[in-house]
């Protein structure tokens, strides 16, 4: 049989979880990922010992279809309105419940609840309906072939070496990887791209030379619901094929697109299609060719489209050469700027993947107006799992509050319709559009380097399925799941981990100017790091104030790239969010916020604060941490100790920063270098 998590921490799909359902018979039909669910119940019964018990009852996993043959059509009689593709629904029966959906997949969900969600819903009385709130619901892994490039194993990765690749080639054991699936599907995840978004020649290869070992991939995903992605070179047809050029209109060019997925397609018939990063920090792309976005897309949405598949094409386009003396040119309008011209010109099945925020996954940042903006076009709203700016998983993160925000922003504003709506596709009827994340995992034992960086993971997941969930509640479900019946482990956790995103801002970056972070790791302060590059990411500090004019009356014009009131929100210093105020604005150092305090007094108050709570994080893991298994509190508290050591040098650089540009003091009289 299978290994169920041989060699790695199962995370939060613990076997003693499936107590309550192990305790019941488990009857399951179908051959497609309901063989994956009668597999896993086998699997967790061998590791459990635990056999049904009499009187317990029957849980009977079976789609709708097969129920109607069968004649049951009582229970298909008091299934719940609104039943969906990939949804699943649990009623109650004579014998116990029955777990019921349109597609298999569904019923892969069915079972994850049941195992989350235990006795509670084994026992229900009434049906209970669960679909999900994004058709697409994807993780993007940026993974490389080899270890030794620039960017090492997995790009952005603080979990140790990739899963999936070692040595140029996709590993031999692929246990690990059938494990990650389970994790994955678990949270209701339905598609994963394989490699890196910036594709080296290697990785360029798993389109051609490689493609035995990506089908053999995507069966291992798709027992579990998952479709497979790969991200692909845009100049793939010289890299790969030989032509003279890769001009999106060049009919030999869409001629080569067009025999090598043909060839994917034969090997793995729902292959989900292409992530592409074109034109982006030295990726090849369609500027090239003098071409635009539309042409590049639509190239490999053409070759796609006969087989059902998609192209996900990334908006993070942006000049990174930059000099910092032109002071027009700013960033955070290049998304924008490049693509809602384009609005209306996409092939049905491309959808463009949008960054949450303009610039890219700081702390804090407002919601990208191009999610708000694009009206005919499919959407992904991108987050980032991997903690590239919020403290590479050695600090405390959880990010699902940040993730819920931006969801929640009804950046149409007088239309209504939050982010949540709009990457659903519920606006403009746009059917596959969705989120997507950059995973956080790696071949470390515990899969995310720091353990607690795994509510990162669920949490995305468990968004993606469910946008309009709470954060705390997602919290509270992950903490049962992963401690189970440890209610001080707990408690502690809980108010560890619930504010720690705000925590970590706090002592980080103040009022969302971003990027005081060490070039190239992005780890650590270092205020001027990139003040003076060519990557446009600047805080313009002075004597006298600090931050980025973009309002339209005398910046550059960001501001106004958003509907109302969002656009007046924000160009007016008296109504812009506190927490973007340095976002939007370049201010005095003695300008009064909304808050009351001032911008520098602000500055000094929340890194010590910060530094504080993480004080107090300590403290309280301290109480506790003897009542987890060693080796996850060893790691928990070796990680916080750096934590702890790297927020105070955060502190002590930014206060002193301040204090020496600006020569105002602390009102408070705290220690400033
Ligand atoms: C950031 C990150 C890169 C990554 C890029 C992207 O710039 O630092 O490592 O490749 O985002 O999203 O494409």
């Amino acid at each position: 049989m299978d290994p169920y998590f041989a060699t790695s921490d199962p995370c939060w799909l613990r076997p003693e979880n499936a107590r309550a359902l192990l305790d019941r018979e488990v009857v399951v039909r179908g051959d497609g990922c309901a063989a994956t669910v009668r597999r896993d119940v086998d699997l967790l019964r061998a590791l459990t010992g635990l056999a049904p018990v009499a009187g317990r009852g029957r849980v009977l996993v079976a789609t709708v279809g097969d129920l109607t043959a069968e004649g049951d059509d009582d229970v298909v009689g008091r299934v719940p309105e609104g039943l969906t593709a990939d949804g699943y629904a649990v009623v109650p029966d004579d014998e116990g419940v029955v777990v019921t959906a349109l597609d298999e997949r569904g019923l892969l969900h069915g079972f994850y609840a049941l195992q989350r969600h235990g006795e509670q819903l084994l026992t229900t009385d009434v049906p209970v309906l669960d679909v999900p709130g994004n058709p697409v619901r994807m993780i993007n892994q940026w993974d490389n072939m080899r270890a030794d490039g620039p960017m090492g194993s997995v790009e952005r990765g603080y979990a140790g070496r990739s899963i999936f690749y070692a040595d140029g080639r996709v590993v031999a054991d692929r246990s690990r990887i059938r494990d990650y699936a389970r994790l994955l599907a678990s949270v209701g995840i339905n598609a994963l791209s394989l490699n890196n978004v910036n594709v080296h020649a290697d990785e360029s290869r798993l389109l051609t030379e490689h493609l035995a070992d990506v089908a053999d991939l995507a069966g291992i995903l798709r027992e579990y619901g998952i479709a497979a992605y790969l991200s692909v070179n845009f100049a793939a047809p010289i890299e790969l094929g030989g032509l003279a050029t890769a001009d999106p209109l060049a009919p030999d060019v869409a001629a080569w697109w067009r025999r090598t997925t043909d060839a994917v397609y034969e090997a793995i018939p729902d292959f989900g299609g292409y992530v592409v990063k074109a034109d982006s920090e030295n990726r090849p792309g369609p500027f090239s060719y003098g071409r635009d976005h539309a042409d590049g897309a639509n190239l490999l949405a053409a070759a796609l489209e006969p087989h059902g598949g998609r192209v996900f094409w990334r908006c993070f386009v942006y000049d990174h050469q930059q000099d910092w003396r032109d002071r027009s040119t700013d960033r955070a309008r290049a998304a924008y700027d490049h693509f809602m011209p384009l609005d209306g010109r996409f092939a049905d099945n491309v959808v463009l993947q949008v960054k949450m925020g303009p610039m890219d996954f700081q702390v804090r940042e407002p919601v990208s107006p191009l999610i708000g903006g694009l009206e005919r076009t499919n959407v992904a709203v991108e987050f980032q799992v991997t903690q590239e700016y919020t403290g590479h998983q050695k600090h405390v993160c959880y990010l699902v509050p940040q993730w819920r925000e931006v969801l929640d922003f009804p950046t149409r504003g007088d239309d209504g319709a939050p982010v949540r709506e709009i990457a659903a596709g519920r606006t403009f009827a746009r059917p596959v559009s969705g989120v997507c994340a950059v995973s956080n995992v790696g071949d470390d034992r515990t899969w995310t380097g720091h353990p607690l960086a795994q509510a990162n993971l669920y949490g995305f997941g468990r968004l993606a399925w469910d946008p309009t969930l709470a954060p705390d509640v997602v919290l509270d479900e992950w903490l049962a799941l992963t401690f189970p019946g440890a209610d001080e482990v707990h408690a502690a956790l809980r108010e560890i981990m619930a504010g720690s995103w705000l925590t970590y801002e706090r002592y980080t970056a103040p009022l969302g100017v971003g990027w005081m972070v060490n070039p190239g790791s992005h780890y650590g302060p270092s205020v001027d790091g990139y003040e003076y590059t060519a990557w446009g990411t600047y805080h313009f500090a002075d004597r006298d104030g600090v931050g980025v004019d973009r309002t339209v009356a005398t910046g550059t014009g960001f501001a106004g790239q958003y509907h109302e009131p969002w656009a007046s929100t924000y160009e007016d210093v008296t109504t812009c969010p506190t927490e973007l105020a340095l976002f939007f604005h370049h201010l005095p150092y003695d300008h009064t916020l909304r808050t009351g305090s001032t911008v520098i007094q602000h500055i000094y108050d929340t890194h010590f604060v910060g530094v504080e709570e993480v004080e107090a994080m300590v403290t309280r893991w301290q109480g506790v941490a003897h009542l987890v298994a060693a080796e996850v509190s060893d790691e928990v508290s070796r990680r916080m100790a750096e934590q702890l050591r790297s927020a105070r040098e955060w502190r002590d650089q930014i206060t002193t920063y301040f204090w020496r540009k600006s020569g105002v003091p602390d009102a408070h009289g705290r220690a400033i270098h």
